[in-house]
């Protein structure tokens, strides 16, 4: 976030992984040829491979059926929540029907577009932007839409859209084809203060909890959490399918449960989920809201351990009825979560902390996933080693466990138990030895196993966090952007490598300004503030912006916020989309023949999406107009 970050830092502040890449390599020998075969069948596959495109396409032809379940982050096509469908092809494999074609070329191709500062969505020539889904809009059974003007009360705006489009995932449903109609789990970050109150209603048009009445606070709080919705493509256009039994609102007031050796301290259930930044999903189809926020700054009466939590929550509304706060993961401020995983369905889940100063974390669940039962992997998340990374010199790296009782984490350090330590996981992180990064945002698992984070930015260093090898910047405007690989792609690892894949920012700036350290060196459009990352199944890697518009970052400079598309093997940046006045770009979903994109604008300030009325936070539509995959 971008609006209100510095300020809600002031106050204390694929993606999910594809799972399509991810998957199991045992699975893919069961459902599809080995890629050796696929190698020999077809050499023009060895380029592939070598520019980073290709493992993406061949483990998609690898496994059909989990590209048609898995690919849209759901392994499971059954209405019962168990099923073969891991093991057994739901369809042929060939595009269209949920799997990409490997005889196509998905590499980088649309025509760049230029930097914008109008106030709308720019895309390239060829492909079309369809509005699906804004703050207010009606989500559960039976509400009504926002209509200008109008404000609604507490419980009809908690079964609309909540504010500021945030992460988002895209789920298979049983007996759908996934590549025409699905669930959305979106994340609302915050209130969109000028859809839900009159304009009067605090002094600085921005949520004041100690003016607030009760039922604003009530409509604050309904503005927040999480959307499900069930999406159909109907007619070459996405619409929302309205009284679908799935459409479901997770606020700020509805009942979470919570799990992990951090209940003891926070208790058995948690009344709202806040700040709900980005998200990722899970091999066995659910969702993981993250909670990018450690306080309550709707009641400072509550306790104050019921946030920064990541929540599960089954988009089904199946395996779990209600939301769940998995503690064993830390409390911090959760950007997104992503995941890798091993033959043996042995998984680890990536996660920043976009705070300052703000470190990398895995948790590494003590047992394997399983990939026939849904139900059974619900505890998989309470038992496991959470760890934190460092960034050593020369590109080696290590994770460090943070585990009760270990040098640092002890009682004489005042961690009573395993509870202490999660809850207070920031301080925990930093004296174990883990990294302080420039505020990583999002977390991206690439077809390869090669993992990518975003550092957004950090300017306010000063003496608190000296520059590193991983963080060179003494004042980083611009951000940048970090790989690195698992010893032996293993999810299980305690070692990895890693280097900085681009430094963000404009030379010609810098230049101006005197300040080299604003140079970038990123090949092709420039930009700043990475924050939404994403490595698609054809290994592509998609850059969304959040610069502070009011800093050293300057529309004037960059244009508005966009999203870019770049080539992980050469480093080419393309600009593919400039968002309208005042938003960021986050969320990126997609189906799993990669035709249809799903990608939030959030908190535009000036008249989009309809003019003359009131801004709000939307998710897009993309296609292609010849419906090919979007990207290439
Ligand atoms: Fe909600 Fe760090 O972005
Ligand atoms: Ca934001
Ligand atoms: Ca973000
Ligand atoms: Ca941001």
């Amino acid at each position: 976030m971008s609006r209100s970050t510095d300020a809600a830092k002031a106050r204390s502040l694929p993606l999910a992984s594809d799972p399509v890449s991810s998957l199991p390599a045992h699975a893919a020998r069961r459902a599809g040829r080995a890629l050796d075969e696929v190698l020999a069948s077809n050499p023009a596959r060895r380029v592939w491979l070598k520019t980073g495109l290709g493992a993406a396409a061949l483990s998609v032809f690898g496994v059909p059926a989990l590209a048609a379940g898995l690919g849209a982050g759901n392994p499971d096509g059954n209405p019962d929540s168990k099923g073969p469908s891991a093991g057994q092809p739901a369809t042929d494999g060939k595009a269209g029907a949920g799997g990409l074609d490997p005889a196509k070329d998905y590499a980088i191709r649309f025509q760049p577009v230029p930097r914008s500062t109008a106030d709308q969505v720019v895309v390239p020539p060829g492909y079309e932007v369809q509005v699906l889904f804004s703050t207010g809009d009606a989500v559960e059974a039976g509400s009504t839409s926002w209509t200008e003007g109008v404000f609604a009360s507490w419980e009809e705006a908690g079964k609309r859209a909540g504010g500021d489009h945030d992460g988002m995932h895209y789920f298979a449903l049983p007996g759908v084809d996934p590549c025409k109609g699905g669930l959305l789990a979106i994340n609302h970050e915050q209130v969109d203060m000028r859809v839900f109150f009159a304009k009067d209603s605090f002094a600085n048009a921005t949520f004041d909890e100690k003016q607030a009445t009760p039922d604003q606070k009530r409509v604050a709080l309904s503005a927040v959490g999480v959307s499900v919705i069930e999406v159909e493509l109907v007619d070459k256009a996405w619409r929302v399918k309205r009284d679908s039994p799935y459409n479901r609102r997770y606020t700020g007031n509805s009942a979470y449960a919570v799990g992990g050796p951090a209940r003891e301290r926070v208790g058995a259930t948690v009344t709202g989920t806040l700040n709900n930044c980005s998200s990722g999903a899970t091999p066995w189809g659910t969702y993981l809201t993250c909670e990018e926020v450690t306080f309550n700054y709707f009641d400072s009466s509550q306790a104050r351990q019921g946030y920064g939590w990541v929540v599960e929550l089954d988009p089904q509304g199946k395996i779990l009825r209600q939301g769940v706060k998995r503690t064993a993961m830390g409390r911090f401020n959760h950007e997104n979560v992503a995941w890798l995983a091993d033959d043996a369905r042995r998984v680890a889940f990536y996660m920043g902390d976009d705070s300052t100063p703000g470190c990398i974390y895995k948790f590494v669940p003590d047992r394997p996933f399983d990939a026939m039962d849904r139900a059974a992997n619900l505890g998989l998340l309470d038992e496991g080693t959470l760890y934190v990374a460092r960034f050593n010199a020369a590109g080696q790296g290590k994770w460090i466990p943070l585990r009760h009782g270990a040098a640092g984490l002890t009682a004489a350090d005042g961690y009573a138990s395993q509870a202490d330590v999660l809850v207070e996981c920031q301080r925990a992180a930093v004296s174990a030895g883990g990294t302080v990064m420039d505020r990583p945002e999002w977390i991206t698992v690439g077809p390869r196993k090669d993992i990518y984070v975003t550092l957004t930015n950090y300017t306010g260093r000063g003496g608190k966090a000296p520059v590193n090898d991983a963080n060179p910047r003494a004042e980083n405007h611009h951000g940048h952007i970090i790989r690195w690989n698992e010893t032996g792609d293993s999810p299980l690892a305690t070692t990895f490598t890693w280097d900085i894949f681009l430094l963000a920012g404009d030379p010609q700036q810098a230049a101006a300004q005197g300040k080299p350290n604003l140079a970038g060196n990123i090949n092709g459009d420039d930009f700043s503030s990475p924050d939404g990352l994403r490595q698609d199944a054809a290994g592509r890697l998609w850059v969304q912006t959040d610069m502070n518009l009011g800093a050293v970052a300057t529309p004037q400079v960059f244009g508005n916020n966009g999203m870019y598309c770049i080539d992980p093997a050469t480093g080419e940046s393309k600009r593919f989309l400039v968002g309208p006045v005042g938003c960021e770009l986050t969320g990126i979903a997609y189906t799993p023949d990669l035709t249809t994109f799903f990608v939030n604008i959030q908190h535009p300030t000036q008249a989009w999406p309809e003019a003359g009325r009131t801004p709000r936070s939307s998710t897009l539509v993309i296609r292609r107009t010849d419906g090919a995959p979007v990207g290439a």
